[in-house]
């Protein structure tokens, strides 16, 4: 079954305990946290002191989505008991080797995205280091945007260089996910999709989890 990693980015950030508790009622895997710096993306969103603040609040894993430049000077601000992934942008990252060891070093699973004109190609050679893909499906910065549909051929490609080289990574999809395009992402092989406005913009949030769960 595919996991559900909703985006707190498209819910009341002022009541960031309250909206987790809303996912966790509704079955979410994960809940996806997306740190902007203004810098690496047009926009900025929060750091550690929020994402530290949330432990314990939820019992839900921490999906930590660092659009950071430098994110090698950032990541133990985001260790924290409930923090499962920490995952770094391939663009922002000159030694992406040595931040994915950074991060394996604190007892994290460590991720790698992609941005939508970034080749799978790019993450290639570590593949076989990371424990889990991102694969942009929008351009970082801003939750509510529409799935580029590249994205899907990207998602494929991974699941069978990772079929053919006996690799154990997981796909996670970001961006413009929807309960129209999530059955197909599926079908080509992603694990964990992110949801922010597909699910914070319903009108009854723990439903439309609910309603994800039922065509995944
Ligand atoms: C985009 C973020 C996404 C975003 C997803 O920069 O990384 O996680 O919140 O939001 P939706 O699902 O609205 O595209
Ligand atoms: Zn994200």
């Amino acid at each position: 079954m595919v996991k559900l990693a909703p985006s707190v980015l498209s819910a009341d950030l002022s009541r960031l305990a309250d909206q987790a508790a809303l996912i966790e009622q509704g079955g979410a895997d994960f809940v996806h946290l997306d740190v902007m710096d203004g810098a690496f993306v047009p926009n900025i969103t929060f750091g550690g002191p929020v994402v530290r603040s949330l432990a314990g609040k939820t019992k839900l894993p921490f999906d930590v989505h660092l659009m950071i430049e430098h994110p090698e000077l950032r990541i133990p601000d985001f260790v924290t008991p409930q923090t499962e992934y920490i995952c770094v942008h391939q663009e922002a990252c000159v030694h992406l080797h040595r931040v994915i060891q950074q991060i394996k070093a604190l007892g994290i699973k460590a991720g790698a995205a992609i941005n939508p004109a970034t080749p799978v190609s790019a993450l290639e050679p570590i593949l076989g280091d990371l424990d889990m893909v991102l694969v942009m499906s929008v351009n970082p910065g801003f939750g509510g945007q529409k799935f580029i549909p590249s994205a899907m051929i990207k998602v494929s490609e991974l699941d069978e260089l990772r079929k053919s080289e006996e690799l154990s990574f997981v796909i996670e999809v970001d961006g413009g996910v929807d309960l129209t395009n999530a059955p197909a992402l599926k079908a080509v092989g992603a694990d964990i999709l992110v949801a922010g406005s597909a699910v914070f913009g319903a009108p009854d949030v723990p439903a439309r989890i609910k309603e994800f769960k039922a065509v995944l």
